[in-house]
């Protein structure tokens, strides 16, 4: 059964990457939770999905520059609507927190690629330990040197290839970082790539399918989850 796991939250109707949305996803019986994650000043691991504040928050520049105390002093609800107003960056923690409680799966997704985090990937390591929810959880990202990373630190933590435009043989491509999963953009997805991966038992999360008559293609290939901003419309298609 093809399982929805709310981007970035519910955040069709709730700000992005902040716990009244990661709340919503619960309250929508999203199976899974999909987050950001980068690290503060400080070394903390805060959820955000751009690597600066400007566009969801009311602060301004890169969150490396700043520390937890004043991260948490900015307002990340009020861009998406004044009903949100005083809504913070979580924690990493605070969400695996949540998660945990609700008992969901949680795709931790480390923002690496164009800024570079020092001790990132041990840090997530630490944090899902703290929590004991290395079973509900896969770390995806963009930057696959930082997943190599993951394995060769830990290699019973399930990662996901994340990528936007096709690739050729994804699979066996996808063998040479020592993943478990591919993480398509729907749009590149196709069904031969999902019939070989399930043939070998490799699973394919596919991102971001908002569009209802998208979101029906997708159910019939048959794929692991589905990653949306709209977990109620997702679960209600999958349902039919
Ligand atoms: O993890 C799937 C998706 O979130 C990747 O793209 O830009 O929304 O983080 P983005
Ligand atoms: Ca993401």
């Amino acid at each position: 059964m093809t399982k929805v796991w709310a981007h970035r939250g519910a955040s069709g109707y709730y700000p992005e990457n902040t716990m009244s949305s990661f709340e919503e996803a619960v309250k929508q019986k999203a199976d899974g939770i999909e987050l950001d994650v980068h690290l503060s000043k400080d070394g903390y691991l805060v959820v955000c999905h751009d690597e600066t504040l400007n566009r969801t928050t009311n602060g301004k520049g890169f969150i490396k520059q700043y520390d937890l105390y004043e991260l948490k002093q900015l307002d990340a609800g009020s861009w998406f609507d004044k009903r949100f107003k005083g809504e913070k960056i979580p924690l990493l923690e605070e969400a695996i927190d949540l998660v945990k409680r609700s008992n969901m799966e949680l795709n931790i997704e480390i923002k690496a690629g164009s800024i570079f985090y020092p001790g990132i990937e041990e840090k997530v390591l630490k944090m899902i330990d703290k929590y004991g929810v290395r079973n509900k959880v896969i770390i995806s990202s963009f930057d696959h040197y930082s997943l190599v990373k993951i394995k060769n630190i830990d290699k019973d933590i399930k990662t996901g290839i994340l990528y936007t435009e096709a690739l050729y043989k994804p699979i066996n491509y996808m063998k040479t970082t020592g993943a478990n999963a591919l993480h398509p953009n729907y749009i590149t997805l196709t069904k031969d790539v999902v019939e070989e991966a399930h043939s070998l038992g490799i699973d394919i999360n596919t991102y971001t399918v908002n569009i209802e008559e998208h979101i029906r293609l997708i159910k019939s290939m048959n794929v692991n989850a589905i990653i949306t901003n709209y977990p109620d419309i997702a679960k209600a298609i999958l349902a039919e």
